[in-house]
């Protein structure tokens, strides 16, 4: 089969197509031919190995310390259709159409890849695909879905409440702005301007330019702030959450974690900085969401192959995406 190699540290150039051997399903398995997979900054974090400081060396050690040895292929997340499956498995038959994610062990950049039937956190998760979604809608879901309801719920997000969302028109952001709206909360939402428009269809109530306007200087604030960029600026954007709000952030740097715990400590504000797990439950709570109409993936314009995913490396880190990159697998793509 077909897959893109991911040979050093670096560069997209180190992502390479390659012919290696197709994966056989064990017992407890079922065998995937992936029709989509994405590409998604944490891909892009992870490629450069340029992750936050307590992350970069654990996964540095977990991967291989000179060469990804232990991660021949990256994509985390994928949509597909079930060719065989273990003799232990019950839960899925050929020919279902599945979506999920990979956990630890990557992979999804490939043609097909096995995955565990039942999978624990750290092996991913796996449900029926939603019959609403094209194959790349839906494996633009899982991880950024995930992580989105984690903060929605984290936050115990009430109708009437105000949520920022802080680099909206990303893979998170998008998910977090329809989660918010469901939940019933007046979500602002702050992004470049060529996504505002989707943003405002997805559910936002207020939408801000982050060229044109600072939203920590506008005299709003908000209970909920969920914040998917970082950078510089935090103890200003503090400032913007009301007494008892909760900040959560998703790209937490080491000067984050210090402040944040300070703040925490020392006000009635709370800053949060944890990840989602990869449940079933969570991804079969999203799938329900969907069906129902009330979330859907936001993909790019721009479509790729498999062949091209290097160059869907390098688009994603031109900041010009909207919403999710997806990959079509064993499709023309472009
Ligand atoms: N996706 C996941 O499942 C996941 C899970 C855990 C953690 N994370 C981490 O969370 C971070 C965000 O992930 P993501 O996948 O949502 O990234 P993304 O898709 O790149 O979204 C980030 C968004 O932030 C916007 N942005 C950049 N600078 C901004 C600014 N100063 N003000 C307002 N908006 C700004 C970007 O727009 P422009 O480019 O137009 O500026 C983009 O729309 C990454 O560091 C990732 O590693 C991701």
């Amino acid at each position: 089969m077909q897959a893109i190699v991911w040979t050093k540290y670096g560069s997209p150039d180190g992502l390479q197509l390659k012919e290696v051997e197709k994966p056989v399903p064990k017992e407890d398995e079922i065998l995937v031919r992936i029709r989509a997979t994405t590409v998604t900054a944490g891909d892009c974090e992870m490629r450069r190995l340029q992750l936050p400081l307590m992350l970069s060396f654990p996964m540095r050690l977990y991967a291989g310390l000179i060469r990804p040895t232990r991660i021949p292929i990256l994509g985390q997340e994928l949509a597909g259709d079930v060719t065989a499956v273990g003799q232990h498995v019950t839960s899925f038959k050929t020919g279902d159409p599945v979506f999920g994610t990979t956990g630890f062990r990557f992979g999804a950049y490939a043609e097909y890849i096995c995955l565990k039937a039942s999978p624990n956190e750290t092996q991913g998760s796996l449900a029926h695909k939603p019959a609403t979604m094209s194959y790349e809608e839906a494996a633009a879901v899982p991880t950024a879905g995930f992580e989105a309801l984690h903060f929605v719920r984290q936050a115990a997000v009430q109708p009437g409440q105000k949520v920022l969302v802080f680099g909206a028109g990303g893979s998170i952001g998008t998910f977090a702005v329809q989660l918010a709206h469901a939940f019933g909360a007046a979500v602002t939402a702050v992004d470049s301007a060529p996504k505002l428009a989707m943003l405002r269809s997805l559910g936002a109530d207020q939408v801000i330019d982050y060229a044109q306007q600072d939203f920590t200087r506008n005299g709003e604030t908000y209970d909920v702030i969920i914040d998917v960029v970082g950078k510089q600026g935090f103890a200003r954007r503090l400032k913007s959450l009301n007494p008892n709000g909760r900040y959560f952030l998703a790209n937490a740097g080491l000067s984050h974690l210090l402040r944040g715990r300070w703040t925490s400590m020392t006000s009635s504000k709370k800053v949060v900085i944890s990840s989602s797990s990869q449940t079933q439950e969570d991804l079969l709570f999203l799938k329900d969401l969907i069906e129902a109409g009330k979330l859907k993936s936001v993909i790019d314009d721009r479509r790729f192959a498999l062949a091209q995913i290097p160059e869907a490396h390098r688009y994603a880190e031109t900041g010009r995406k909207i919403g999710n990159i997806a990959i079509t697998v064993g499709g023309d793509g472009g």
